[in-house]
């Protein structure tokens, strides 16, 4: 059975130069199995024609709200119900605006308001535009219910500038929506309880100063995110973090290596699954002052002692969960990465770059490098440049894949 047979998909056309992939787009979705429908808007039209899209999607295109032909042949409301997904790519800023406002004045952003089905978008757009803040609050309301952005990615962009705002590739649109309904199918995780470390840890050297580092929580609470909607019981590690925590998680609150290593030896023992995504400090403080160091000379020296490595002792486990460690490299990502991997005892690591801009810590996108090992042999899965919800809801998927 193929992948996305019998899904029947929206595709959503909006007026981007990156409009003219969509064929191609319709064409591989087609070859997993899917059904297609196109609805562009008036701009769409101006960079693809709707004969093209109708010939390769083998279905008529709607364009218009009010085409009484149209609506006799499948209203809007019909086609609403009839979606098992909206993808809208490329997804201009005006219509990300314009269904974050929850407007209903053409035909795509009033199937965005009348459907029930998932909806997912791939941002195109100047990367100055992204950036603008109007549509940075756009992409926080989407995603708060439950949109998944896909992208956009980074590179040369068609008016000549550099960064975030291309459409993704076509092969990662594939990719994502296979991801998704591979996902959406399965709510393959009930009954099963995982165990993530998230954010950084703070080794305190007085009782007002510390030792940390930029990491957010952002990817591990996504992580958390994606296993409990795939119906995990889930339990957070967390280092102290401003970001709202995932609902239906459990939440343990942590600050140094040494809190964070005693709650994940106490909870693993119940776990099916555990992830280190945490940026654990590799170093404490040997003696922390009791009172607040005196700026009495030029320098000042502190002795520091290895912390315990928290994931290496819980792959050490008799009874051990199926184990994934993260590596944040800035060089030889994929030598380090799979160093870790052996030194440790892992199932599993994702590597990410965090020299790159526009991704690792503290940044909203990311990118994994995945090494599996199984039955002594390590393979190599890809998860493109995404926002850091649709790259963990990836990884769950390859976890749960390889469980
Ligand atoms: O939190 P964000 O802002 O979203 O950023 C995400 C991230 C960049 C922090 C995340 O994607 C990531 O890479 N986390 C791991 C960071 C890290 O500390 O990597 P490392 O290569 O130093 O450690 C390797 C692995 O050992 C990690 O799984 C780490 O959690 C674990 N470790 C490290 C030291 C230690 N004492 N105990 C550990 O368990």
């Amino acid at each position: 059975m193929q992948i996305l047979q019998d899904k029947n998909i929206v595709l959503g056309i909006t007026g981007g130069i990156a409009a003219y992939k969509t064929p191609e787009l319709v064409r591989r979705l087609k070859d997993h199995g899917a059904n297609i429908r196109v609805v562009m808007t008036q701009g769409a039209k101006a960079f693809i024609t709707p004969l093209t899209l109708q010939a390769v999607s083998g279905n008529a295109v709607a364009d218009s709200l009010l085409d009484t032909q149209a609506e006799l042949a499948m209203g809007h409301i019909e086609l609403a119900k009839w979606a098992d997904l909206i993808l809208i790519a490329p997804t201009t800023a005006d219509v990300i605006a314009k269904i974050s406002c929850g407007l209903a004045n053409d035909l795509l952003s009033t199937l965005c308001l009348a459907t029930a089905a998932p909806i997912a978008i791939a941002p195109a757009m100047n990367q100055q535009m992204w950036h603008a803040a109007p549509t940075q609050d756009n992409i926080k309301t989407l995603t708060r219910r439950g949109v998944a952005i896909w992208g956009p990615g980074a590179g040369e962009q068609a008016c000549g500038d550099i960064g975030l705002g291309r459409m993704l590739d076509v092969d990662d649109l594939v990719e994502l929506t296979c991801n998704f309904f591979s996902t959406t199918l399965k709510q393959s995780l009930k009954g099963q309880h995982w165990i993530l470390t998230a954010g950084p840890t703070r080794e305190a050297i007085d009782p007002v100063r510390y030792i940390s580092n930029h990491s957010s929580g952002k990817m591990g609470y996504a992580i958390a995110k994606a296993a409990q909607s795939a119906g995990a019981k889930v339990t957070i590690i967390s280092g102290p973090v401003t970001i709202e925590a995932p609902s239906n998680c459990t939440i343990i609150k942590v600050n140094s290596a040494l809190e964070m290593h005693q709650q994940s030896l106490e909870q693993a023992a119940s776990a099916d699954v555990f992830i280190a995504c945490a940026a654990v400090a590799d170093y404490r403080v040997a003696d922390i002052s009791k009172q607040k160091i005196k700026k009495s000379s030029d320098t000042l020296q502190l002795n520091l002692i290895k912390n315990p490595d928290i994931v290496a002792d819980i792959a050490a486990m008799t009874n051990k969960p199926f184990t994934v460690g993260f590596a944040a490299e800035t060089q030889d990502m994929s030598q380090y990465a799979l160093g870790k991997l052996q030194k440790k005892n892992l199932d599993m690591i994702a590597a990410n770059d965090v020299a790159k801009t526009g991704q690792g810590f503290n940044s909203d996108n990311n990118a994994l490098t995945i090494f599996n090992q199984r039955d002594g042999q390590v393979s190599k899965i890809e998860i493109p440049l995404a926002s850091k919800q649709v790259v963990a809801n990836q990884l769950v998927t390859i976890i749960a894949d390889n469980l």
